[in-house]
């Protein structure tokens, strides 16, 4: 009974528990991990950064096409101007490291040119699967981190201030952020966030979304009961009224209703990608 207890912290949903399975600290490590947002003043050294780096670029690569880029933003007026971009998120500016993981849809295009080829990689393709390269290199990279002691936080808003973000970058055409990561040694504990019961999110031989409306409450009743989403974090009021129980689905529901990110689809269309 290795796994019981992290799966019923990450799942609490009744499901299977590894029973027989022989104790991995990896896995005990993936299935207790959690988003970190607060750091000691610690910076990690620069040989302990390249390692991960290494860790990070060795993740699996779509064609072996190679397409993920990492930027590290180290200058410091650099970085205080995207963290001024984005106050209610203060870790981005502040902490002890911050990376950008890059689509980047470029270099195979200059790899066609160098070679003579008919290279045209601003089509749907070429953006997603530079988008699955870099998402497993950042992936991987939390991963390590977290295993030798680090905590991380991945950053999406930044594609929120696409235009302003690129700049600061020098980010050229068919290359984009997929999120910034802030990395550091972790100040305080954090809590393991309970995900959607495996009954919603696997399925076996064909897709069966029948237990949803069951599954998504009782997602919502547990979670409320470990962490409960207090009065003041509620989004939106105004305009969509105070409801006696205010759950992970009211919650994700009134976030998603206010999409996000409208400034990247342009930013895109307008530096390399036709989505052909
Ligand atoms: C692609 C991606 C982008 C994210 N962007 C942000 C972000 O901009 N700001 C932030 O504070 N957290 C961000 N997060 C962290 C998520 O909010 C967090 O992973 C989620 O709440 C689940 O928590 P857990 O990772 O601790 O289980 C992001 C996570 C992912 C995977």
């Amino acid at each position: 009974m290795a796994y019981a207890e992290a799966i019923g912290r990450r799942f609490g949903d009744g499901g299977p528990a590894g029973e027989g399975v022989a104790d991995s600290e990896f896995l005990q490590r993936v299935m207790s991990r959690k988003t970190v947002r607060r750091y000691s003043d610690a910076v990690p050294a620069d040989s302990l950064l390249d390692v991960l780096v290494a860790a990070a670029l060795s993740s699996s690569a779509k064609s072996d096409f190679q397409q993920a880029s990492i930027l590290r933003v180290d200058d410091a007026d650099r970085r205080a101007a995207i963290g001024k971009l984005f106050p209610s998120m203060p870790w981005i500016g502040v902490s002890p490291v911050f990376y950008v993981f890059l689509g980047d849809a470029r270099r195979l295009q200059r790899v066609g040119e160098l070679r003579g080829k008919p290279v045209r990689n601003g089509t749907l393709e070429g953006f997603f699967n530079a988008s699955v390269d870099a998402a497993l290199a950042l992936q991987t990279m939390i991963l390590c981190a977290e295993s030798v002691g680090l905590g991380v936080c991945p950053i999406s808003v930044i594609r929120n201030e696409i235009d302003r973000v690129a700049a600061i970058l020098g980010l050229p055409d068919l290359v984009f952020p997929v999120a910034g990561l802030c990395l550091g040694y972790p100040q305080g504990e954090g809590h393991v966030s309970l995900r959607l019961p495996r009954r919603l999110t696997t399925h076996r031989d064909r897709y069966d979304e029948s237990v949803l409306t069951e599954a998504i409450d009782d997602y919502d009743r547990r979670r409320d009961a470990i962490h409960a989403i207090p009065k003041e974090q509620q989004r939106a009021n105004a305009e969509f009224g105070e409801v006696p129980f205010y759950g992970w689905s009211e919650d994700k529901a009134r976030q998603a209703a206010k999409a996000e990110g409208a400034a990247f689809p342009p930013y895109l269309r307008s530096h390399g990608f036709s989505f052909d």
